[in-house]
């Protein structure tokens, strides 16, 4: 074994912030910008990756309007390792623009959704481990009951099982070398309907490997997401 621990090696992971959603706005300004107990929720998802050693260089994706005339609180943490750049019209077309826009000393990408401000040091450490050499993927399994339902009627066609079901979270990451050669197996219009970059890695015939998360690192989507957020930021 290397006499050298990961921790002391040089910053090589490269972080791309998906923060250029603008359809679901809370009170006229991007939900992102929204605070939690105090504090914007982009600013939450993106502080525990620029502490870790590992990382040298984040890029947001925001919407375009504020690239330029960023809120106040994030110009502030705007330095030489943090960039800013004008998302796209899906998460996939931001993501894209934000990797274009990494630093060539990056081998490894992590990507994180600015919507989920709860993510623990200790998922982004094993992601950062386990992208070093397949794609890594956060998830928590699934503990509902699935039923795959008929659009439009409502009717239930099929209880799912849901052994062997997982929900795929964020930070994922990968050797920067397989995300950019799926990128660029699928072209642009191709990733426009993609969810996630670990299903564009899938597609493209990589191993994508599951790190158990936890459930507080949640997404927040609705107002009652916030509600949740309120609480276990107080946490
Ligand atoms: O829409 P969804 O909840 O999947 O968004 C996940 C993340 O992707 C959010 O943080 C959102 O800001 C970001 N996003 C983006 N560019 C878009 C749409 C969503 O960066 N065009």
């Amino acid at each position: 074994m290397s006499p050298i621990s990961r921790s002391s090696s040089q910053p090589d992971v490269g972080v791309l912030l998906a923060a250029a959603g603008s359809g679901e706005r809370v009170g006229g300004e991007p939900k992102q910008f929204r605070e939690i107990a105090g504090v914007p929720m982009l600013l939450r998802a993106l502080r525990p990756f620029a502490q870790h050693p590992r990382v040298r260089q984040l890029v947001i994706a925001l919407p375009v309007a504020f690239v330029d005339a960023p809120p106040e609180w994030l110009e502030t943490v705007v330095s030489g390792r943090l960039r800013l750049v004008a998302g796209g019209a899906t998460r996939a077309e931001s993501v894209l623009a934000a990797l274009r826009a990494l630093d060539e000393g990056c081998s490894t990408v992590l990507i994180h959704d600015a919507a989920r401000p709860f993510v623990s040091y200790e998922t982004i450490e094993t992601v950062i481990e386990t992208a070093s050499a397949t794609g890594a993927v956060p998830c928590v399994p699934v503990s509902d009951t699935l039923k795959r339902v008929e659009e439009g009627s409502g009717r239930v066609v099929e209880t799912v099982a849901r052994d062997g079901l997982w929900r795929a979270q964020t930070p994922q990451g990968f050797p920067r070398d397989m995300l950019e050669a799926a990128y660029k197996r699928f072209g642009e219009d191709g990733i426009s309907q993609l969810t996630d970059e670990a299903a564009l890695c899938e597609a493209a015939g990589y191993t994508v490997r599951v790190v158990p998360d936890s459930g507080r690192n949640i997404k927040i989507t609705t107002p009652s997401d916030f509600l949740i957020a309120e609480v276990l930021a107080q946490r």
